[in-house]
């Protein structure tokens, strides 16, 4: 496997291999990498003949008092389990590298799709987001990227960006990797203490038993977002952002009864840790 820190690097290899004519597959990561990440990069292996993963902490995609700082970094274990998971190559780029001007050039999808759920908490998260990956896009051109449904709304605005700006790749969507105990598999477990992370199992419970009564039959969305919130607030170390649902994959409001799919989408924080967790809700 091969690491490349910059822009110059990537490109030399990727040209080799596209003059062989092989596919690429990219994993775009901010490193910290779990079981979540790994689940990316074997579908990539699996669908590609070249697999890249990128490790890059964005710093555009970090709002002014949010964890830039204090976000795990730690690039030697990642570039083992990318290997080990059948990478290719690893891109972990300087933030100079990939921001090489202060004069900057955004890619911003606008509208309701970033401005509900974390486009409201986290006002200038997702121009962050989608500028970064734009970039990635254009430097690994390649056939397939790969997205966790873990950040159900960063997948949701990677597709409109996609379809957009007539990116020429197929968008790969994999399912939320959890805890042996229902935790989602996040980069930012790491920061909570025993007691926070005992409490935050009540996210993927209460999601749990939102999806009962869905499949019991209940349609009404506001209902079964309050339904949701209100076992979250049974948890006392539990501070609530969000507890919404919006239709799919717009994320366009939600009233009355539920058709085609829905996002039920919740973010909350446990001592200074933001966590999010989601269940999508499909009326056959
Ligand atoms: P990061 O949080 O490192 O996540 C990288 C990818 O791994 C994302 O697509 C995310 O949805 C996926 N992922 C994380 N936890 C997962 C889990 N438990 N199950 C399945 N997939 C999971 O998301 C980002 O980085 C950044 O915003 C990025 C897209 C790299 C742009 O900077």
């Amino acid at each position: 496997m091969i690491l490349c820190k910059t822009v110059a690097e990537l490109r030399a290899e990727l040209a080799i291999a596209r003059n062989e004519g092989r596919t690429i597959g990219l994993v775009p990561t901010m490193g910290a990498l779990h079981e979540g990440h790994a689940s990316l990069i074997r579908a990539a292996n699996m669908e590609n003949d070249l697999v890249v993963v990128s490790v890059f902490v964005n710093p555009t995609q970090f709002g002014p008092n949010e964890d830039l700082d204090s976000y795990p970094r730690t690039l030697e274990a990642d570039c083992l389990i990318a290997e080990r998971e059948g990478a290719d190559i690893v891109f972990a780029p300087t933030a100079k590298e990939m921001y090489p001007s202060e004069d900057m050039t955004w890619v911003e999808v606008t509208g309701g799709i970033t401005n509900v759920l974390c486009g409201r908490s986290r006002p200038t998260h997702f121009r962050g987001v989608t500028t970064v990956v734009s970039k990635l896009f254009n430097l690994a051109q390649p056939d397939r990227a790969y997205f966790g449904q873990k950040d159900a709304q960063q997948v949701q605005v990677l597709a409109k960006m996609v379809k957009d700006l007539f990116f020429n790749l197929q968008l790969r969507i994999m399912p939320i990797v959890r805890e042996a105990d229902g935790l989602a598999k996040s980069s930012r477990n790491t920061y909570l203490s025993p007691e926070e992370r005992r409490a935050a199992l009540i996210l993927s419970r209460s999601l749990k038993e939102a999806e009962k009564l869905f499949a019991a039959g209940e349609r009404d969305g506001k209902k079964l977002a309050e339904f949701t919130e209100e076992l979250i607030k049974t948890e006392p170390m539990a501070d609530i952002d969000y507890v919404e649902i919006y239709r799919m994959p717009d994320l366009s409001e939600c009233s009355g009864p539920l058709e085609g799919a829905g996002l039920l989408a919740v973010a909350v924080r446990f001592g200074k840790t933001r966590l999010i967790d989601n269940l999508v809700l499909e009326v056959k």
